[in-house]
Order: structure tokens, then C-alpha cells, then sequence
């Protein structure tokens, strides 16, 4: 089998800022989450600059660039603002998502398919500027084919509908459905775009999408913020990096 790597974990931090907005305060500082889950071993960060600024802001853009030692993955909708934004501070990685206004979430996936023209254009000045392009879409291989037609470097393959069958306990769907995902990756990696998966993963549910041997990396947030307030952030990011390990590697 082709060796696909180390897996990396980026952690997004974008419920920080929920903590600190609710209360129109400076704390918690999402940059020193992010600092912290570095030094837990966190490969990259994730942040998703909302249209609304829900959570991360402008400003908190700014610190990390020009903070973090790992790459900085930039989340948003493929808006000209969000471009504007992003070919500002030329993050290593620009994630593009679908954004509903009403949502509490990113709800699915990016429907790249039925947006090829408008998509290539926008994708083309943010690889130029030296960012990895990545589509957040479902494992659907025409969304795949799409992504890998635009220009893509990356696919995310979204995992919140297998979490949340999980959790529902409809555990011959999630099975099904994580089959599409392995599908789905395969597929990816055949066309020569980056796997990367994430959405709603949690300790129970990150081992099978870990062991997805084409998956290079996972974005994890808000199981992570939310654990942190239990153990703290850098042993909830120690024990998700020990859980991907472990699924990769069970004899390790
Ligand atoms: N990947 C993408 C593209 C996302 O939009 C999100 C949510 O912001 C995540 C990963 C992380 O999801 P969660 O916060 O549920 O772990």
C-alpha cells in the first residue's frame, strides 16, 4: 500500500472566540489556544473567518499569521472579500466552505460541481499567491472530480454526517456512510488531490476516519475547546493525537 505519511492534526479554534464574544471581553485569547495547542503537538491551526464574524475576527487573522510557527489553515466562503482577506496574509493553506447565515455550523459540503467556472477564477490568484486550496465538500466523487478540475490542491472531506449518526446510534448508516468516506478518499487521492477530513470528530468517532489511509490531516474544534474545559486544551489535543496514532498504527 502506498505510505500516505504522518497524519497531522489541525486545531481549529474558532470556539475560543465563541467564549470570548459571548461576553464582549478579550479572554480567552484564541491565539493563546492556538499557541498552546501547538506545543501540544498540533500540526497546524485552523480558523474560520465568518461573514457575520461570529467568532474569529479580523484581528485575531492578523495575530496568528504573524504568531504561529505551524501553518495556518484560513477557513471561509469563497467570497471577493475573503480573497481580499487571504491574499493579504498569504496563509499556507486557504480552506473554502459553504456559509449559510442561519447555520450554527458548516452544515455540508461545498457544491463545487454546479460552481466549476466561478471557482476556478477564484481559486487561480490564491494559488498563485502560494496558498493550498482546499474544497470542504461531501464524498460525493462528482464534488471530488470538481474540486481536482478547479484546481484544488486539497479535499476535506466532511465527517459531520457520520459523527452524527454516531451519536444517534444508527450505526449501520454511519458504517455505510464511512464507507463513502473511504470510498471518497480513495478516489481523491487517485485524481492526485490531498485527503484531509474534519467536521464533528470527536475521541469515539476519530479512530475509523483516522485509519483512512489517504487522510493526511484532520481539522478538530469544537470536541477539543469543549474537552479543554475539562483537562485543559493540551492534553485533550495530546490524547486526539494518540487516538489518530493508535488507529493508524494499532500495533504501535
Ligand atoms: N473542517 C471544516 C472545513 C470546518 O468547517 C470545521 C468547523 O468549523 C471543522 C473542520 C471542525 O469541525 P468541529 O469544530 O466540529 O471539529
Amino acid at each position: 500500500m502506498t505510505d500516505f505519511g504522518r497524519q497531522r492534526l489541525g486545531v481549529n479554534i474558532d470556539h475560543v472566540a465563541t467564549v470570548r464574544n459571548a461576553r464582549g471581553s478579550a479572554y480567552p485569547d484564541p491565539l493563546r489556544a492556538a499557541l498552546l495547542a501547538e506545543a501540544a503537538g498540533a500540526d497546524g491551526i485552523t480558523a474560520h473567518l465568518r461573514e457575520d464574524r461570529r467568532h474569529i475576527r479580523d484581528g485575531d487573522i492578523e495575530a496568528l499569521a504573524a504568531a504561529l510557527s505551524v501553518p495556518l489553515n484560513f477557513e471561509c466562503a469563497a467570497t471577493p472579500e475573503m480573497q481580499a482577506i487571504a491574499l493579504r496574509h498569504r496563509p499556507h493553506a486557504v480552506c473554502l466552505v459553504p456559509e449559510k447565515r442561519q447555520e450554527r455550523t458548516t452544515e455540508g459540503g461545498l457544491d463545487v460541481a454546479s460552481d466549476q467556472n466561478r471557482l476556478t477564477d477564484y481559486v487561480w490568484p490564491l494559488r498563485e499567491a502560494g496558498c493550498r486550496v482546499s474544497m470542504f465538500i461531501g464524498h460525493d466523487p462528482r464534488q471530488i472530480e470538481a474540486s481536482a478540475r478547479i484546481g484544488a490542491a486539497v479535499v476535506e472531506l466532511h465527517t459531520g454526517h457520520y459523527c452524527d449518526l454516531h451519536a444517534e446510534g444508527r450505526f449501520a448508516e454511519r458504517d455505510a456512510e464511512l464507507e463513502g468516506l473511504r470510498k471518497g478518499a480513495a478516489f481523491a487521492a487517485s485524481l492526485g488531490l490531498e485527503v484531509h477530513a474534519g467536521h464533528g470528530l470527536t475521541y469515539d468517532t476519530v479512530g475509523p476516519v483516522a485509519a483512512i489511509p489517504e487522510v493526511r490531516e484532520l481539522n478538530i474544534g469544537h470536541f477539543l475547546i469543549a474537552e479543554a474545559i475539562f483537562t485543559g486544551l493540551g492534553p485533550a489535543v495530546e490524547r486526539m493525537r494518540h487516538l489518530m496514532d493508535a488507529a493508524r498504527d494499532p500495533s504501535a
